[in-house]
């Protein structure tokens, strides 16, 4: 839909329902229908989702489904699909998905076969990948790599991050992998500590080339290089990913150790790319084509499958449902396995990035309120944690429980204590405990009210088999498609950040001032000079 979907009859209806159905708790829900829990449940590849603790019905459903089609969602998906320029702010294309279509798919945008040179890009990943991995590509002094430290920010760091820690159980080439993102020196000294340059590789991994966060690690890290082995040693411990090549060779580079990707990938739907090359050096290519397999399998399921039973739409369809209705304004992604413990910080330059947004597609202001803040930590250490507001704090917070059957190695029952606490959480979360039961114990009438667990709280539990590259792929496009849903309904661009602009050049404006008596070429406000007055001060 063009224009504002706050307006539209389907909106107001769910509005009229939410008055109907908000005073209700989930064990009338559960009671009334005790089939809800066999119908509310869906796959996607091997993903298994319930959603049958949410507030909802079936009416619910049937009133955010009439919504996502009003939003005209199947002719947005298909736009995607087809490789339509939906970035309008920048014109371009949004098509990560064909990062990890079959090499017999066929796509041609702009002109252009983009699934032929997807698996070019691949196929030289793959290559330089095995080289290393086998031993073959050796350092300057006749070394193997040993380590890859990949140097970028945001969408050049989060994805292949998140994913290597996720992934370290097929990390089987003796290879490690470190992450350097920050401008503050520490992260760069820290992950250089104890590393021979002889045996490390470095990836600079930035789409645009420009980032000032990571060229000045880059060039730090090619000092540190440098000054171990001299300039000539450059070309065999760096390397680099971008879409700029003219910026690559001008850092110094050699354009054939260069691995690209394209406009139409932003940052934080890049790590399936060519980004993934730190990742893909670890792990090795084969697996790295699972991981893309399993991302395909959930884009079909996307593309393909009734909006009644497609996983990504029913949950950014129940994220409205809080969001917009009843005035959650957090959403928590409580993943139960510690090997995604940067997942949520991954999701939410995914999700945040993407919709953090005030005006629609067209310019014109929102009326509803975009992006939920999407935070978490896994399980069961944010149990003795922040649960507690969970819980029984005053504040709605739906949640994404992430669960896998079976783990890589297991200690003592572990696993199943593990899970067990997954299954725990949801049910108390869902179901509370009364003061009826609590007094039943024997607990004294002044401390009820402490210990009633009032319930009611909403969560979605996604339970795969185990977590492996297909699964990892699985899980990440499922939430990449949620984020296409929910800006598709507020009807934002999820593919630009215009937001972060300002800042970065304000950064740059006042760096001088730091370290001069000059006043800095843009005049700062009186609080900010007088700030950078007392930083001098400290400074010294
Ligand atoms: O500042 C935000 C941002 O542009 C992200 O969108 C992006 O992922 C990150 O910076 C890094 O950009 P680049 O890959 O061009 O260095």
């Amino acid at each position: 839909m063009n224009g504002d979907i706050t307006q539209s009859q389907e909106w107001a209806a769910l509005g009229k329902h939410h008055e109907e159905l908000a005073g209700r708790h989930l064990r009338e829900l559960f009671a009334q229908d005790p089939g809800r829990a066999g119908r509310m449940t869906v796959t996607a590849g091997d993903l298994y989702l319930d959603y049958a603790k949410h507030r909802a019905t079936q009416e619910t459903l049937d009133l955010l489904l009439a919504l996502a089609e009003r939003a005209g969602l199947s002719e947005r998906v298909e736009a995607m699909f087809r490789g339509e320029h939906i970035n309008v702010s920048e014109d371009r294309a949004v098509l990560h998905v064909a990062l990890r279509m079959p090499r017999e798919a066929e796509l041609v945008v702009d002109g252009q076969d983009v699934v032929a040179d997807v698996h070019a890009v691949l196929d030289k990943m793959s290559a330089f990948a095995d080289r290393v991995r086998s031993k073959e590509w050796k350092g300057a002094t006749g070394k193997p790599i040993e380590t890859v430290v990949n140097i970028g920010i945001g969408g050049s760091d989060l994805g292949p991050a998140m994913a290597y820690e996720a992934l370290r159980d097929y990390a089987d080439a003796g290879i490690a992998a470190r992450f350097v993102s920050n401008i503050d020196p520490a992260d760069i000294t820290g992950n250089l500590a104890g590393l021979d340059p002889a045996t490390t590789l470095v990836v600079v991994s930035s789409k645009t080339f420009t980032t000032l966060e990571t060229l000045t690690n880059a060039r730090v890290a090619r000092r540190w290089l440098v000054d171990a082995l001299g300039e000539d040693a450059v070309s065999r411990h760096f390397v680099a990913v971008s879409t700029n090549a003219a910026k690559v060779a001008e850092f110094g580079i050699d354009t054939d150790n260069m691995f690209g990707f394209w406009d139409w990938v932003g940052g934080r739907y890049s790590y399936d790319g060519a980004i993934g090359l730190s990742l893909m050096i670890a792990v090795g290519p084969e697996r790295f084509r699972e991981m893309l397999a399993g991302f395909h399998a959930v884009d079909q399921h996307f593309r393909t499958a009734p909006f009644a039973a497609n996983m990504p739409v029913l949950m950014a369809l129940l994220g409205i449902w809080y969001s917009e209705f009843f005035g959650a304004e957090t959403r928590a992604v409580l993943p139960y396995s510690q090997r995604l413990h940067r997942f949520p910080a991954y999701l939410q330059q995914l999700t945040m990035e993407s919709n953090g947004k005030s005006v629609r597609a067209d310019g014109t202001s929102v009326s509803a309120g975009t992006g939920e803040i999407w935070w978490g930590e896994p399980g069961t250490n944010g149990q003795h944690a922040f649960y507690q507001l969970l819980h029984q704090g005053t504040r709605l917070v739906p949640a994404d429980f992430i669960g896998f059957a079976e783990p890589h190695e297991d200690r003592e029952g572990m696993h199943d204590q593990l899970s067990a606490n997954l299954f725990a959480q949801t049910t108390a979360l869902a179901f509370g405990k009364t003061a009826e039961e609590i007094a039943a114990e024997g607990t004294p009438p002044e401390i009820v009210p402490h210990k009633v667990m009032p319930g009611n709280r909403p969560t979605s539990t996604i339970l795969a088999p185990k977590l492996t590259p297909s699964t990892l792929g699985q899980l990440v496009a499922l939430y990449e498609h949620i984020v296409f849903v929910e800006g598709t309904i507020f009807g934002v661009d999820s593919f630009d950040q215009w937001g972060v602009e300002l800042g970065k050049k304000m950064a740059l404006d006042l760096a001088p001032a730091l370290t001069s008596d000059e006043p800095p070429a843009t005049a700062p406000d009186p609080s900010t000079e007088q700030l950078i007055r007392r930083y001098r001060e400290l400074r010294g």
